[in-house]
């Protein structure tokens, strides 16, 4: 066990019974996402716990395939069969205009009820990975973004055409009361992308899960966007979850930062600590996987040896052993660690911090 940590004997049982509605939006606990395919069970996620903070940003990182974007649908409750939530909770911590906080539990709702609906779009806006699935194609753009206008602050057409010009301004989008009347296929995928970050921000969510909203952009239009992202996130005090592969991306958009492995949490910690002492051996090979300034010259990225194995696998003991750098025999390959807290208040789920053992697996 690591001497260079302080640890406390606590884990996701513990953090269950303190909740902190508080300091956290949306708190998900030992989420279970499975897919019932004709290839067997994809699991998914396999008892995913960690805080959305309320008021910052949350960055998810995370090879292709670890669980990214179902972490996301669950939360919305969208996850589509043969896909279910087969056990765990998310909970949202509401906040009243007095601050009072009132808990509801997302997963106990239908995922087509009318409070469901309600709360997606209102309280939790999501961007997707790809524009063209949540814009329609049959719509103006102004048309779409007016429709929330109208739907959830009530306003007649004219006022929402007003304001769908205003938000399209301010997420950069160039000639907006022209884009207001056009179609989605007559915009650039950067404007698409504006678009649809428009649309995330027209009812000002309490949180905005954006999955990957800047992938294929350029670098220039991506830098404009989070920083737009930025500033209307700490303009009207909303959370942001950031799903994203890039961690120069994470560097400038994150307060705190959520590793996914294989549909479990490797580590959540604040952004410092991911880049200056991440913890997990998944992290530390994330990070030498990725160019940094300041690095020697000389000095070779590494890439991580070995794939994330297919979700229909059923490894025995840390999902992530069969590529680890710091494997024990015996030990890692035979149970899966549980959350160890440290001082600090980091999450870490690793034998070389604590002997904990995962129970609810
Ligand atoms: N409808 C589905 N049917 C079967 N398996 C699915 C389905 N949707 C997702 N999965 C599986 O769930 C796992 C997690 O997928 P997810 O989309 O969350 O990955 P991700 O981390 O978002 O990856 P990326 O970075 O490529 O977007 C993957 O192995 C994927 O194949
Ligand atoms: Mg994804």
């Amino acid at each position: 066990m690591s001497d260079q940590v302080g640890v406390k004997e606590a884990g996701a049982d513990q953090q269950v019974e303190q909740p902190s509605p508080q300091s956290n939006i949306v708190e998900l606990r030992n989420l279970h996402t499975y897919f019932f395919t004709d290839l067997g069970v994809a699991r998914a996620l396999n008892g995913v716990t960690y805080d959305i903070p309320r008021e910052k940003v949350l960055g998810i990182v995370g090879e292709s395939g670890c669980g990214k974007s179902v972490t996301a649908l669950s939360i919305m409750n969208l996850i589509q069969p043969p896909g279910r939530i087969v056990k765990g909770e998310v909970m949202l911590h509401r906040r009243d205009a007095d601050g009072a906080t009132t808990d509801v539990r997302l997963t106990d709702l239908n995922r087509h009820s009318i409070q469901m609906r309600r709360i997606r779009g209102n309280e939790i806006a999501m961007i997707f990975q790809e524009p063209m699935t949540s814009l329609n194609p049959v719509y103006t753009i102004g048309d779409q973004i007016s429709e929330a206008f109208m739907l959830h602050q009530g306003v007649d057409r004219e006022e929402a055409r007003r304001r769908s010009i205003n938000i399209l301004d301010r997420v950069g989008m160039p000639y907006a009361d022209t884009v207001v009347d056009q179609y989605p296929h007559q915009l650039s995928g950067g404007m698409r992308q504006r678009a649809m970050i428009a649309m995330g921000l027209s009812c000002a969510p309490s949180l905005l899960i954006a999955d990957e909203p800047t992938t294929a952009l350029d670098v220039t239009t991506e830098a404009q966007i989070l920083d737009v992202m930025r500033g209307l996130q700490s303009d009207i005090g909303m959370s942001i979850m950031f799903i994203t592969h890039d961690l120069g991306v994470i560097a400038q958009m994150a307060d705190e930062v959520v590793v996914m492995y294989l549909g479990r949490v490797a580590e959540q910690a604040p952004v410092d600590s991911i880049f200056y002492d991440p913890l997990h051996p998944y992290t530390r090979a994330l990070l030498r996987s990725i160019p940094r300034v300041g690095r020697g010259t000389k000095e070779r990225l590494k890439p991580i040896r070995g794939v994330v194995p297919n979700p229909y696998s059923n490894i025995t003991g840390c999902p992530f052993h069969p590529r680890c750098d710091e494997f024990m025999a015996d030990v890692c390959d035979v149970n899966v660690p549980g959350i160890t807290m440290t001082d600090d208040g980091r999450a870490v789920r690793c034998f070389l911090y604590s002997d904990r053992v995962e129970k609810n697996g």
